[in-house]
C-alpha cells in the first residue's frame, strides 16, 4: 500500500502553544520589553520593573510574553546574569493568589508542603530561595483579569509593591501583567493604578495583511512546499481580519483546512478546504433562509456554487459570475437579469454573510472586484439549492 501523503510537514508549528523564533509585526513591541528590562542585564539586583500587556483576543499577548522571557533569559544566562521567567495563567489557579504563588515556589522547591503555610509566608519563602540563589524572576502574570475579578484591588496593591516592603535588599522579582481589559485598573486604588499605568504595551489587532504575513511564515514551517494555496492564505486572513483580527482563529482556520485536505487526499490546501474549515467553526449558513429567496437569487447563488465547484480558485470575478449564472438560467428556461442587478445579488448576499466581496484598486485597469465564498463548501451549498429549486418548480 502507498503510504498516505500529507499537505502537512510539521503540524507542530500550528499547534496554538508553539511559540515561533521571530513574530512578525511584534518587533517593536519586543524591543520594547528589552529596553523595560535592559537593567536586568546590568544590575538586575538594583531594580525591579512592572510592565503590563494588553490586547484582544489573539492579538499575540501570550506569546510575545513567552518569546520575550526566553530571549531575555538566554541574554542574561549568556552574560552570566541569573534570570529566570515564570509564566502563570491566573485562571487555570481561578484567579488565587495563594495557588499562584505556592505554585512559583514549588517551581524552586519541588518538595514544598501543599499545605499550613499562608500567602505572606509562601511569598517570604519565594523570596528568600531567590536569595540563596541569587537569581531574578520576571514573573508573568497572564489573564491577569481572572486575579482583580477574585481578589480585588488590595492583592493587587501587594503585588505591585512587592520589592518596596523589602527596599534594602536586592530586587529579585519583576512581573509582566497581561490584561485583556485595561477598564479593570480602574477600579483599583490610585497608587496601584499609576503604577500599573506607567508601562503599558498596547497589542492592536491584526489586519489582512499582517495576518497574511504571520500565516504565511506558518505555511513555511508547517506545510511542505507548494502545498497551500496563496488565495487560500488571503482568504483565511481575511476572514481572521473580519472575525476581530485575531492571530489564533487564522492559524487554527489554516490548520483545520490542511486537515481537510488530508481528509479528502488532496495535494494541496485549496479554497474548499478552507470553506470547510471556517463552516466547521462559524455556523453561518442557515439552511432554511434559501427558501425564502427569490427565484433569480437562488440562480445567482447557483452560479457561484458551481464555479467553486469546478475552480480551484478562491475569488470570482463579476464577470465570471455573470456568464456563470447565464448558463444555469439556460439550464432553466429562465431570461438572465441584466448587469446591474447582478450586481446588487452580490451585494445582498454579501450583506448576509453569505458571500464576501473585495475590491481593490489596479493601476492598470482601475478598481477590480473579487468575490468570494468564505465560509460555506461550494458542494453543499449546491446541494440546499437544487433541493429548494427543485421546490421552485413544483
Ligand atoms: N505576531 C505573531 N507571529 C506569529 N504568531 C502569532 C503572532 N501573534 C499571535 N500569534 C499566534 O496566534 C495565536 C494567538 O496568540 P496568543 O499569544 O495566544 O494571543 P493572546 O494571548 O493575545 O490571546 C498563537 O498561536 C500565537 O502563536
Ligand atoms: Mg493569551
Amino acid at each position: 500500500m502507498k503510504g498516505r501523503k500529507s499537505v502537512f510537514k510539521d503540524e507542530s508549528k500550528l499547534d496554538i502553544n508553539y511559540i515561533p523564533k521571530i513574530l512578525p509585526h511584534r518587533e517593536k513591541e519586543h524591543r520594547l520589553l528589552m529596553e523595560f528590562f535592559d537593567f536586568l542585564l546590568k544590575f538586575s539586583e538594583k531594580m525591579s520593573q512592572r510592565v503590563i500587556i494588553t490586547g484582544d483576543v489573539g492579538t499575540g499577548k501570550t506569546v510575545l510574553a513567552h518569546r520575550f522571557g526566553s530571549d531575555i533569559t538566554l541574554q542574561a544566562n549568556k552574560q552570566q546574569v541569573k534570570l529566570r521567567y515564570v509564566h502563570v495563567n491566573c485562571r487555570e489557579y481561578r484567579g488565587k493568589i495563594f495557588l499562584i504563588l505556592q505554585h512559583v515556589l514549588t517551581l524552586f522547591r519541588p518538595n514544598f508542603p501543599k499545605r499550613g503555610y499562608s500567602s505572606e509566608e509562601i511569598l517570604g519563602m519565594l523570596f528568600q530561595t531567590l536569595d540563596e540563589e541569587k537569581t531574578h524572576i520576571i514573573l508573568i502574570l497572564d489573564e491577569f483579569d481572572a486575579l482583580i475579578k477574585n481578589e480585588g484591588s488590595e492583592t493587587v496593591y501587594k503585588l505591585t509593591r512587592l520589592q518596596e516592603i523589602r527596599a534594602d535588599k536586592p530586587q529579585r522579582i519583576s512581573v509582566i501583567f497581561i490584561l485583556r481589559d485595561l477598564k479593570l485598573i480602574d477600579k483599583l486604588d490610585d497608587s496601584s493604578k499609576s503604577t500599573l499605568q506607567r508601562n503599558i504595551i498596547r497589542l492592536e489587532k491584526y489586519v489582512k495583511d499582517q495576518l497574511v504575513d504571520i500565516l504565511n511564515k506558518r505555511v513555511s514551517m508547517g506545510f511542505n512546499l507548494y502545498s497551500v494555496n496563496e488565495d487560500v492564505i488571503s482568504s483565511i486572513a481575511e476572514i481572521g481580519f473580519s472575525e476581530t483580527g485575531n492571530a489564533r482563529f487564522a492559524i487554527d482556520l489554516l490548520w483545520r483546512a490542511g486537515k481537510y485536505a488530508d481528509a479528502n487526499d488532496e495535494e494541496v490546501v485549496n479554497a474548499d478546504c478552507a470553506r470547510k474549515a471556517v463552516s466547521s467553526i462559524i455556523p453561518t449558513f442557515r439552511k432554511n433562509e434559501l427558501d425564502s429567496l427569490g427565484l433569480h437569487e437562488k440562480l445567482f447563488l447557483l452560479a457561484i456554487a458551481r464555479f467553486f465547484k469546478y475552480n480551484e480558485n478562491a475569488y470570482v470575478s463579476i464577470s465570471e459570475i455573470e456568464e456563470s449564472y447565464a448558463i444555469i438560467c439556460e439550464e432553466f428556461n429562465e431570461k438572465p437579469n441584466s448587469h446591474t442587478q447582478i450586481w446588487k445579488y452580490a451585494q445582498l448576499f454579501s450583506v448576509l454573510g453569505i458571500l464576501k466581496i473585495e475590491v481593490t484598486a489596479n493601476i492598470n485597469r482601475g478598481r477590480s472586484t473579487k468575490i468570494s465564498l468564505p465560509a460555506i463548501p461550494s458542494k453543499e451549498l449546491e446541494k440546499e439549492l437544487s433541493a429548494s429549486l427543485g421546490k421552485n418548480k413544483e
